[in-house]
């Protein structure tokens, strides 16, 4: 080849990527998106899929139990992943405002993306049962936080009433394209595993991840991507569980505030995945939630918040119905430092305090 060939070969060739440019780009011929549609990203998605022998070991038979992390998205939730989605769609739109109604992790996602798209955001929370480490972020992230005396069913109501009445985008999971980013979760983990797991676990609370995963699924399974379809195994704390009990809940309550919803918008599309997949919805009390909470952050390294664990503590609570040499992932919504006030109040660890400083004092502590 001549030089000047070479050269411009050099110069002009695209030099090869190596950096994960968020979801979108990811997985672009697989989301409504064009070559028009502005992407604001965060870099969110490629969440790792980490085997979890202590839970494997709780279950034997040969099981091989997986838990996808998506705790470790930009603003520590799986909602960055439909975010990216939403906002991109309603900056191509040209909105100049979102709003949503949320327990914590959807204003938090909420807020960041909009900031990123320069929009505003305002977000409805029921005052005082957000998590501190949410509240913070949507604060910090710059929006506008209302917190009313009232529950998330509520503030759903009211702003999908605002959003159909004012020029201000909704941004909660019964916007669709929430959910075509969040399907790409399902994606990811066919493509760690080489195929789809047997059992998917996962938290419900408004039922849009569930749906969502199941749409991924579907998908990746008709393109011939997997061979098998998962069962879909949703989980809902005992307090706070419609969708186990057939019936709206008017006062929901459990310690894992991110799912503390007694009406989920997409209860229609949860029932039918579970249907088709052949799935099943149990319930899992508060301490189950905690047990499994502990054993992961102890025993793996893994600090998810509780509304996460309840897809681990769910699992457990199926052990006896999990098939032999069966392949599990449990999805871990959100990050744990999310909500330190759980954590603090429920460990096992042993915490010295007001201890002096001085090396005698704290050599007799460790044990010397
Ligand atoms: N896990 C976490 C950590 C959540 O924050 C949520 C929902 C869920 C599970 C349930 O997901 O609603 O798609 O079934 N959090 C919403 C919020 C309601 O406002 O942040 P879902």
């Amino acid at each position: 080849m001549p030089f000047s060939k070479k050269l411009k070969q050099l110069l002009f060739s695209r030099t090869k990527k190596t950096n994960w440019d968020g979801l979108i780009e990811e997985y672009k011929t697989w989301l409504p998106v064009t070559s028009k549609t502005p992407i604001i990203t965060l870099k969110e998605g490629a969440t790792p899929l980490i085997k979890v022998q202590s839970i494997s070991n709780r279950i034997g038979k040969g099981v091989q139990v997986y838990v996808k992390y998506d705790g470790l998205n930009p603003t520590g939730s799986f909602k960055d992943r439909g975010m990216t989605m939403a906002i991109s769609k309603a900056k191509e739109n040209g909105c100049e405002a979102v709003i949503c109604a949320s327990t914590g992790n959807t204003s938090a996602s909420a807020a960041a993306y909009a900031s990123k798209g320069d929009m505003r955001s305002f977000v409805i929370i029921p005052d005082g049962y957000v998590a501190q480490g949410k509240l913070a972020q949507a604060l910090v992230y710059g929006a506008e936080v209302i917190a009313i005396k009232g529950n998330f069913d509520k503030a759903l109501d009211i702003v999908r009433e605002l959003s159909s009445k004012y020029p201000i985008t909704l941004v909660n999971s019964v916007n669709p394209y929430r959910l075509q980013g969040q399907k790409t979760a399902a994606f990811e983990i066919i493509e760690n595993l080489g195929n789809a797991p047997d059992w998917l676990c996962i938290p419900m609370g408004n039922a849009g991840n569930i749906s969502a995963y199941w749409m991924g699924f579907q998908e990746f399974f008709q393109a011939k991507k997997a061979t098998q379809l998962p069962r879909m195994m949703g989980f809902q704390a005992s307090g706070s569980a419609p969708l186990v009990e057939g019936k709206s809940i008017s006062n929901p309550e459990t310690i894992a505030t991110a799912i503390r919803i007694g009406n989920p918008v997409n209860k229609e599309k949860a029932l039918l995945a579970r249907k088709t997949s052949n799935g099943k919805f149990s319930s899992v009390t508060d301490s189950e939630i905690i047990e499994a909470y502990k054993i992961l952050g102890k025993e793996e390294g893994i600090f998810c918040e509780p509304a996460s664990a309840a897809s681990v503590a769910g699992l457990l609570r199926l052990k006896n119905e999990v098939p032999k040499n069966s392949t599990i992932v449990c999805v871990l919504t959100g990050n744990g430092l999310k909500d330190p006030d759980c954590a603090i109040k429920n460990n096992d660890s042993v915490f010295h305090t007001g201890v002096n400083a001085d090396i005698n004092s704290i050599t007799k502590i460790i044990g010397f």
